[in-house]
């Protein structure tokens, strides 16, 4: 099958290497000519576990190729994917320029039946705004070419996107047409061979149903923050508390582990744009709202356990941060957690000697050169001459301490575990002081 796949970037790259490696031919197509000649020499532009050698592999076998000619792209497939950015508006709405700019390109160089399929994360109602842009272009030409529009949200993970792609556990699809439905079937059989993963639905059902999954799971991870902060306050451990309620199949120990905030391109990103759908219907969501104001107060949760332990002098500090990407196996530090600390750190006048093992470069992308900070190459570097140690994201090389060597390391015996990696007991025998998250009397 002949796809094409508008957008090269984390959804348009992983979709378009995985269908090409289940043998079908892709067309991706950018704007972003950088991007493509990099992608064309064999570079991948972003870091996820096993994307660069699949797309080599299919690149060698003719499966996938990168273009930024768009009028050849709209030629190619029969299936055309968006799978462009929707960055959120200053309201919180979902901007959805790019997502119709490519409506409008499909709509201006057609030649015969396409099938848009809307991949991107877009509000309920996009799916009607694309037919009516392609239709718009089509009579500008004095055309009466047949289309179909469908919603076929994505559910990938960073850092596990080529597995959730392979064996996720469902394949939604908005349509009500027959034809899609055949197409999209055979787009997605060999993916769909072990069992029955395809859900035909409704063209807006699909498009909440993206909404309303995260929603879900970023509504648990607040929910439990939310408890920890009653822990931390009540004299109660929130792991105690994790695992007594996790053993109840009806809850489930996923997604309840607390933390320093949920960040990412999505979660944050998602949760804004289903309250601000829910403020323009006139119907303000209540509970989506509370999950975000809950997280944003999370994300500031580490400053202030830094001000608990230096009585709020932190000017002049140093501080070594383990940890930079929004979680493990990403370079990506959209909306972290580490940000809203290293921005707090730096206001109250003090300095960051920060390690990553991949989100080095992508920290320096976002705040350049500067003298309160030090990136680390090695994870025991950030702790020379520092004061204390933050732990922001929970990568496996984190997970190890000598506790007596850290002890000796720091100029202040301070470890504040933003992930609750550890014990308290085993840190404090130490004679470190520890800081989890929702961990009673922890200090
Ligand atoms: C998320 C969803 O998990 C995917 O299903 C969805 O397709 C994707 O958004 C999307 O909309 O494209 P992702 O943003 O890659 O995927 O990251 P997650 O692994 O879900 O983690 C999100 C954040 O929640 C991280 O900051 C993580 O640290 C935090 N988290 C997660 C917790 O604080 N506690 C948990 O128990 C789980």
């Amino acid at each position: 099958m002949k796809i094409t796949i508008f957008g090269s970037g984390y959804v348009g790259l992983v979709t378009g290497a995985c269908l090409a490696d289940v043998g079908h031919r892709v067309m991706c197509v950018d704007v972003d000519e950088a991007k493509v000649a990099r992608l064309n020499a064999g570079e991948v532009p972003i870091y996820e576990p096993g994307l660069e050698q699949l797309i080599a592999k299919n690149k060698a076998a003719g499966r996938i190729e990168f273009t930024t000619d768009a009028a050849k792209a709209v030629d190619f497939g029969l299936l055309q994917f968006i799978a462009v950015g929707t960055p959120s508006d200053e309201d919180g709405s979902a901007d959805l320029k790019y997502v119709l700019k490519v409506a409008e390109t499909i709509g201006q160089h057609m030649h015969d039946y396409k099938i848009v399929v809307d991949k991107s994360t877009v509000p309920v109602g996009t799916a009607s705004k694309v037919e009516r842009t392609v239709a718009a272009e089509l009579e500008k030409r004095g055309l009466d070419l047949e289309f179909d529009v469908c919603s076929n949200p994505e559910f990938l993970k960073e850092g596990a996107a080529i597995e959730d792609f392979s064996r996720g556990s469902r394949i939604v699809v908005g349509t009500d047409s027959e034809r899609v439905r055949k197409a999209m079937l055979e787009c997605y059989g060999p993916y769909n061979r072990q069992r029955d993963k395809m859900m035909f639905m409704g063209v807006r059902s699909a498009e909440l149903t993206k909404y309303a999954a995260n929603a879900m799971l970023a509504t648990k991870i607040s929910f439990i923050n939310e408890v920890a902060n009653l822990a931390e306050r009540l004299g109660a451990d929130v792991e105690e508390v994790r695992h007594g309620i996790g053993s109840d199949p009806r809850i489930g120990y996923s997604f309840i582990y607390p933390g320093c905030g949920y960040g990412g391109s999505c979660f944050p990103k998602d949760v804004k744009a289903l309250a601000h759908t829910a403020e323009e219907i006139g119907h303000p969501a209540e509970m989506i709202k509370a999950v975000e104001r809950v997280n944003a107060r999370q994300k500031n949760k580490l400053f202030e356990k830094l001000c608990q332990a230096f009585d709020g002098q932190l000017a002049g500090k140093t501080i070594a941060i383990w940890g930079l990407a929004f979680k493990p196996n990403t370079d990506d530090m959209r909306e972290a957690p580490s940000r809203a600390l290293m921005e707090a750190l730096w206001e109250a006048g003090a300095r960051v000697q920060a390690y990553d093992p991949e989100a080095s470069d992508e920290c320096r992308r976002i705040y350049g050169e500067r003298d309160d900070l030090v990136l680390a190459e090695q994870r025991d570097d950030a702790l020379e001459g520092a004061h204390a140690l933050v732990i922001c994201t929970e990568w496996k090389a984190f997970r190890t301490i000598d506790f007596p060597e850290l002890y000796e390391k720091l100029e202040e015996p301070v470890l504040v575990d933003g992930r609750n990696l550890f014990q308290p007991d085993t840190v404090k025998a130490a004679g470190l002081a520890y800081y989890g998250i929702g961990r009673g009397d922890s200090v």
